[in-house]
């Protein structure tokens, strides 16, 4: 199951006009309008994150060995992975799995595009997850919807791991979703973007947060020892065929990811519900980073605050009211995000 974008119907505008902007803007286009509305729910999420994972393994990894391992052993890893998220529907194994077995495949036969495109994919399928966890913020009102397409901006995305189509550095587009599935389609006027782009210090820490999900995804995934020995040994051996370098240019933190996986007390197995509400954890400050980040209207944080549902997002997998908490103390000015020193404090 690739994000798919799914043709929809034009539908009325109902939606009332947004505020003035507080931000100097430029007019600019939507690219393929209306081509964009992604559908997903939380199987689709339990999925995509467990793709955005083997297409980081596959980088990392980066070798045919180890994708031929991966595909061969994957039965075994899987059993948790189906119970991490509360009533999924269907097989959400099935996708990541195929993704890793044709990936040992393709590469087997000719080596060259199996690296070009992982982090591209990866990147997908993350934006494909922050698109539907924020259509569940308030899911069916278009009013929300349409205020967050003219919220977010395609030039501030990226730097949060939900990049848009138009700057190619994704197959999926998160403001244009929005925006189509809230029944806008037209280019006017209301559509000016700034063009201010995220800061090295929140890349930074958007880094950090995806390393902890993945990493949170792992722990989830892998049951036995005999794995974590497997992953760590990976990690542990440099040049090729070890996994840091190939961590490290994916953008994560490959030391983090070695030391608090590998290292000390808590290298092992881990209890699932443990696992499990780790991961939970680690979903919910990504996408609060995201959502906080995603827009820059002086306005904008109020707007989620007063907006966001909490029971909604627990339907994606989300602490809903920790979000919205944050959320509203950011709102309220007890908290900041986006400074250089901490990610939100
Ligand atoms: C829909 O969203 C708008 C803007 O966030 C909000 O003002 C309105 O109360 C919401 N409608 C419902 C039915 O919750
Ligand atoms: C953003 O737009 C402003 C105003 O047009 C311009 O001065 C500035 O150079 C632009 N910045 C970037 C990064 O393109
Ligand atoms: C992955 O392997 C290919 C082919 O062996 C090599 O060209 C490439 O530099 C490697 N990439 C990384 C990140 O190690
Ligand atoms: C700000 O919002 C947070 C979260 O909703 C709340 O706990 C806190 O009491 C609020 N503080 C003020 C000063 O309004």
């Amino acid at each position: 199951m690739k994000p798919t974008a799914r043709i929809s119907a034009l539908l009325a505008l109902t939606a009332s006009a947004a505020n003035a902007a507080t931000v100097p803007r430029l007019p600019r286009d939507i690219p393929g309008i209306g081509d964009h509305t992604m559908g997903g729910d939380l199987s689709s999420i339990a999925s995509w994150t467990l793709a955005a994972l083997a297409y980081g393994a596959i980088h990392a990894s980066n070798s045919t060995s180890e994708l031929t391992y991966l595909c061969q052993n994957f039965a075994p890893i899987g059993p948790r992975w189906s119970t991490a998220f509360p009533e999924p529907k269907g097989d959400v194994l099935k996708f990541a799995r195929e993704t890793i077995c044709k990936a040992a495949e393709t590469s087997n036969a000719s080596p060259e595009p199996l690296w070009k495109n992982n982090l591209f994919w990866m990147k997908s399928y993350m934006a494909a997850i922050f698109t539907v966890q924020t259509y569940y913020g308030d899911l069916y009102n278009n009013t929300y919807l349409f205020n967050m397409c003219w919220y977010v901006e395609s030039s501030l995305l990226p730097g949060v791991w939900a990049p848009c189509k138009d700057t190619e550095e994704s197959a999926v587009d998160a403001e244009s979703s929005m925006c189509a599935r809230s029944g806008y389609y037209m280019k006017d006027p209301l559509f000016q973007y700034t063009n201010a782009t995220q800061t090295q210090a929140v890349k930074g820490f958007a880094n950090q947060y995806v390393t902890w999900v993945m990493q949170a995804a792992l722990r989830v995934l892998v049951d036995t020892e005999e794995q974590v020995e497997y992953l760590c040994r990976g990690f542990s051996s440099r040049g090729k065929g070890g996994y840091l370098d190939g961590v490290s240019d994916l953008g994560l933190y490959a030391a983090t990811f070695f030391y608090d996986y590998c290292g000390g007390t808590e290298r092992g197995v881990w209890e699932v519900e443990r696992a499990k509400k780790h991961l939970l954890a680690t979903m919910t400050d990504l996408f609060t980073y995201q959502v906080l980040l995603a827009g820059n209207a002086k306005e904008y944080p109020k707007f989620l605050c007063d907006g966001l549902k909490g029971d909604g997002l627990a339907k994606v997998g989300l602490d809903g009211g920790k979000a919205v908490g944050t959320v509203c103390a950011v709102a309220n000015g007890t908290k900041k995000v986006g400074g250089d020193t901490c990610a939100i404090c």
